[in-house]
């Protein structure tokens, strides 16, 4: 069966899917994007990453005019042409096509849009979960508003690949005051020795996980309790437990940083219960 992709305005096969060269997405990062897991045919935590991705493209000034409900219909479309009822949506949407020049182009420049979706086995994320996963600690050398999500990801990219190179699943990043403020490619939380979630607060030094807001959602019900701080390197080493959270990843026990074994090198039962309560509430 061929794949298909969606640009601009029309689904193509998509190893013929393509962007101009002078796209800006693909000359300056200048675009944004989102990521929604499918399951059963459902986009998790679809309305949390479509109110990012709009906000994303309002701090850009990115003029996008289609409606979110028009969005949604492209996007099951896609997913019913590649007969996808579990895997990942991935959109981009950049600034455009314009002869190169930093300044933004003339404001009609229509935005470009690539929507693609594959294939991604949920049970293998599953089994991995019962394993955790390691990461390392790398220094985050991004810039000041990972609050947009877009895709200038090159800081990202090094410190995942950093990661990958020691065996491990993830980076989680430290800012010059010695404090992490996510992984890589996720949100990064621990649970300190009486029991409460510490995560980093929203500020413009980390992504607004949209998993993290159900997860603090489904810890509220849970009655656990939640402190919303920055931690160090140190003190996530000798945490009860340590997990991460993304919409491909849900939450992902941790189950050593650098060489440090977390609690017993086990995933942590409060993080483990924290997965299936959060794959519960979609
Ligand atoms: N990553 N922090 C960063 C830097 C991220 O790139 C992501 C998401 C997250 C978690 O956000 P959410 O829970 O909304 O997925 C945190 C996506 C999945 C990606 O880049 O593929």
């Amino acid at each position: 069966m061929s794949r298909y992709a969606y640009v601009n305005s029309a689904f193509v096969p998509h190893r013929a899917a393509s962007v101009h060269i002078e796209d800006r997405g693909f000359q300056f990062g200048d675009a944004v994007y989102e990521v929604w897991s499918v399951r059963d045919g459902h986009l998790l935590d679809e309305q949390g990453h479509f109110e990012r991705l709009y906000r994303s493209l309002d701090q850009l000034d990115i003029r996008f005019e289609r409606s979110q409900s028009a969005m949604q219909v492209t996007i099951h479309e896609l997913l019913r042409r590649n007969r996808i009822r579990e895997g990942l949506v991935y959109l981009q949407i950049s600034r455009g096509v314009a002869p190169r020049d930093h300044a933004f182009p003339a404001t009609n420049t229509p935005p470009t849009i690539v929507l693609t979706a594959k294939r991604f086995s949920f049970s293998a994320a599953g089994r991995r979960a019962e394993q955790g996963v390691r990461v390392i600690t790398h220094e985050d050398e991004r810039w000041d508003r990972c609050d947009i999500k877009s895709v200038n990801l090159l800081a990202n990219v090094l410190a995942k690949q950093a990661a990958r190179e020691e065996g491990a699943y993830e980076a989680w990043l430290v800012d010059k005051a010695g404090l992490v403020t996510e992984g890589s490619s996720t949100t990064a939380w621990i649970v300190n020795a009486d029991g409460e979630l510490v995560t980093r607060p929203l500020d413009n030094h980390i992504l607004h996980g949209i998993t993290r807001k159900t997860v603090v959602a489904v810890a509220n019900a849970m009655s656990i309790p939640l402190i919303e701080r920055a931690f160090t390197p140190a003190e996530a080493k000798s945490a009860r437990e340590a997990f991460i959270t993304s919409a491909s990843s849900f939450v992902m026990p941790v189950v050593q940083i650098d060489n440090k074994m977390i609690g017993n090198g086990a995933p942590g039962s409060l993080s483990l219960s924290l997965r299936d309560e959060y794959l519960r509430a979609q």
